[in-house]
């Protein structure tokens, strides 16, 4: 199975996504490794892995509608069983959606429905929630809805932070993604 996976950070949910390949525990082919901005750790990482990097940089487009073409056509480029939203934090249009349809993937350090968007580890604390979670779904042009493949519970911790609770979901998050991975990949 091929993917292009997107980032828009650090990228350390896409590192354990080559770790597993790498280590043989997951039969898929990472083909490239895409940004919507320049200076992201995430491509740095995996360029320094030897994997095909590439930057369609939000900013460099007036229309918006450009800037999505460019990028589904970038992504279409490696030809891709599956697109892997690794903490990019870009809503595609519907284009895009349809290009992938059912075959682009994304994660969320929450219990959907709660708690979308960026802030969905500060929100569920702020909220005082005492349990949250990761989930992984197959995405939609909307924030962070899409069919859920896949969940996990956290519990919060009184003296958690947004950094310790975030990792402590990072943990479950990257166990169910390359638990969903490997479960479609058996498709290809
Ligand atoms: C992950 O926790 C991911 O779920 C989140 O960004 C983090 C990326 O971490 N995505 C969202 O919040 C999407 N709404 P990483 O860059 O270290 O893998």
């Amino acid at each position: 199975m091929r993917i292009v996976v997107l980032v828009s950070g650090s990228g350390s949910n896409l590192q354990a996504v080559i770790d597993a390949e790498r280590a043989g525990q997951l039969p898929i082919e990472v083909a490239a490794v895409g940004a919507d901005r320049h200076g992201t750790y995430g491509v740095e990482r995996s360029a320094a892995a030897g994997i095909d990097t590439f930057v369609v940089n939000f900013g460099d487009y007036a229309d918006r509608r450009d800037w999505d073409d460019a990028l589904r056509q970038k992504a279409a480029s490696y030809r891709p069983d599956l697109v892997l939203s690794s903490g990019f934090m870009r809503i595609v249009d519907e284009r895009f959606i349809k290009r992938f349809e059912g075959r682009y993937i994304n994660t969320h350090p929450a219990l959907l429905p709660s708690f979308p968007g960026a802030h969905g580890v500060r929100d569920a604390l702020a909220y005082g929630v005492k349990v949250t979670g990761a989930t992984v779904m197959v995405a939609d042009a909307g924030v962070d809805t899409g069919p859920i493949l896949a969940q996990a519970p956290v519990a919060v911790l009184d003296d958690d932070t947004e950094a310790t609770l975030h990792e402590r979901i990072k943990v479950e998050e990257r166990r169910l993604l390359i638990e969903t991975l490997a479960e479609l990949s058996r498709k290809y």
